[in-house]
């Protein structure tokens, strides 16, 4: 039983699987495109959205303030640990299927299996925290056109009985009142036909996308470094030291998403050299610009003031810029459609491993015929995202991902560790500096920030794992192919 759960898959083996006929993807993407991707997929809901949260406190946690920061600081700190251990994997694994796939080849089919059930955590209900604030700053753009969406399908439910009326208003099915965020759906849909069209076009659009998104952040950080009032830096940290790390563990979100490069690895032209050096890149342009923007953001108002959805939005108001706020507003909905993008591109291709290993139906693994894209994942992808993105609130969403994701960094740099042991002499295109200290630095930046996360969110992820492995003794681990090649 235990070799059964340990059973590895051959890097030989995982390489070569990909390269059949039947399942290879076109290799298009160059490390410009990979950086691009890794920039599309970190700079979204995260800074745009729960920095205010973060800083200014919330019904389920405690503010940082000015302190965020240094949130933002540690945090990067911590994804850099992190970054490395996956870059010297990534590199040496040059396959689709992200952290899932190394898992499989380092730590046995087991902890594969709880990896890529956990990696589902940071991709779709990652996305839906993103689709929900998409919409929140879609409506802010629409209102400053004078437009505006029925409440009852733009709201999530939870929401509506902040709305005055609004239960009232909502038609209703049989007494029930239907309540729905309708563009969070809308534009996951329209995402997900054009992943299954095919990845080169959406890369493109996703490079102009982010310098789009860089422009705009710079804009930001310009125009408020005016209006900043060092007052409002005092206190600097409210919370002490328990709120920089409260504030960490949230806006880890802000970081997520410079691992789904790795997910790509078969598009990639030359996987060895360019993985690392999109991770690295991404992560350190986005840790700049987060800095920057929360120093500003913090300095324009008083941090007790940001827990709003649209935070810089409300910055720019604040200041009197009116305009530009509206202007900005629909900036940060281009910005969160890049990240949406690179998500919904990298869960399916999780699937499609998953199903390739037999882990998952095999149906799952097919590729378009004349799109070569994964089109039958992408679709579910798009249905699992877009239909819970109509209902569920989006701190929850956060807070859920970034403790699925920070497990699965977690067993990421244990296999760092686990592989040099293991197979010392394979050889290692990009090497993690100073193992063991990097990836257990990693691993105990990740706990740290675990246990700031709320009961709540604690128990969901339990509840989360015990299905996964419910589903895996009962049909994964049976149907696993190397399972029938043992036999
Ligand atoms: N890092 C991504 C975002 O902030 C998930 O939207």
């Amino acid at each position: 039983m235990l070799a059964q759960l340990m059973r590895r898959k051959a890097v030989t083996e995982a390489t070569s699987d990909a390269e059949a006929p039947e399942h290879r993807l076109k290799r298009t993407l160059t490390a410009v495109d990979l950086t691009a991707l890794g920039i599309g997929a970190v700079i979204g809901a995260g800074i745009f959205s729960s920095t205010g949260s973060a800083a200014a406190g919330g019904a389920d946690h405690i503010g940082a303030g000015p302190a965020l920061i240094l949130s933002y600081v540690l945090t990067a700190v911590a994804c850099g640990f992190a970054a490395l251990c996956y870059a010297e994997l990534a590199s040496m694994i040059p396959i689709a299927g992200s952290a899932y796939t190394y898992a499989y080849v380092t730590l046995g089919e087991f902890l594969a299996w709880i990896i890529g059930w956990d990696l589902i955590l940071e991709y779709a209900v990652g996305n839906v925290a993103v689709a929900v604030s998409w919409s929140g700053y879609f409506q802010s753009f629409l209102a400053g056109f004078g437009m505006r969406m029925p409440a009852w399908m733009a709201t999530t439910v939870n929401h509506a009985h902040d709305t005055p009326g609004l239960i009232e208003q909502a038609p209703h099915l049989f007494g029930v009142p239907i309540i729905f965020n309708f563009p969070a759906f809308a534009i996951v849909a329209l995402l997900t036909v054009l992943l299954v069209v095919g990845v080169k076009e959406s890369a493109r659009v996703n490079s102009f996308i982010v310098g789009l998104k860089i422009i705009l952040v710079l804009g930001f950080i310009a125009v408020g470094a005016f209006w900043v009032k060092p007052a409002n830096w005092h206190p600097f940290a409210p919370n002490g030291f328990a709120g920089v790390m409260t504030g960490a563990s949230i806006i880890f979100f802000s970081y997520i998403g410079f691992d789904a490069i790795s997910t790509t690895a078969e598009e990639a032209k030359n996987p060895q050299r360019d993985l690392p050096i999109g991770m690295i890149t991404s992560l350190v342009v986005c840790t700049v610009l987060y800095v920057a923007v929360t120093a500003v953001l913090t300095g324009m108002v008083p941090s007790s003031e940001l827990g709003v959805a649209d935070p810089l939005a409300l910055a720019l108001q604040k200041a009197g810029l009116t305009r530009l706020a509206g202007v900005f507003s629909l900036g940060a909905v281009i910005a969160m459609t890049a990240v949406l993008l690179v998500f919904q591109l990298g869960q399916p291709r999780i699937f499609m491993s998953m199903a390739r290993d037999g882990l998952l139906p095999k149906f799952a693994a097919k590729i378009h015929p004349r799109f070569r894209t994964p089109h039958v994942t992408t679709i579910i992808t798009g249905i699992a995202v877009g239909i819970p993105a109509m209902f569920v609130d989006i701190n929850d969403a956060i807070e859920f991902t970034n403790i699925g994701t920070l497990f699965a960094f977690l067993l990421v740099s244990a296999g760092v560790i686990a592989l040099r042991r293991l197979e010392p002499d394979r050889p290692r295109p990009f090497r993690c500096p100073w193992v063991p200290a990097v990836p257990v630095a990693s691993i105990i930046c990740c706990i740290a920030l675990m246990l700031r996360l709320p009961r709540i969110t604690w128990i969901r992820f339990v509840v989360w794992l015990a299905i996964g492995l419910v589903i895996y003794f009962a049909y994964g681990m049976r149907k696993s192919r190397l399972n029938k090649a043992h036999a």
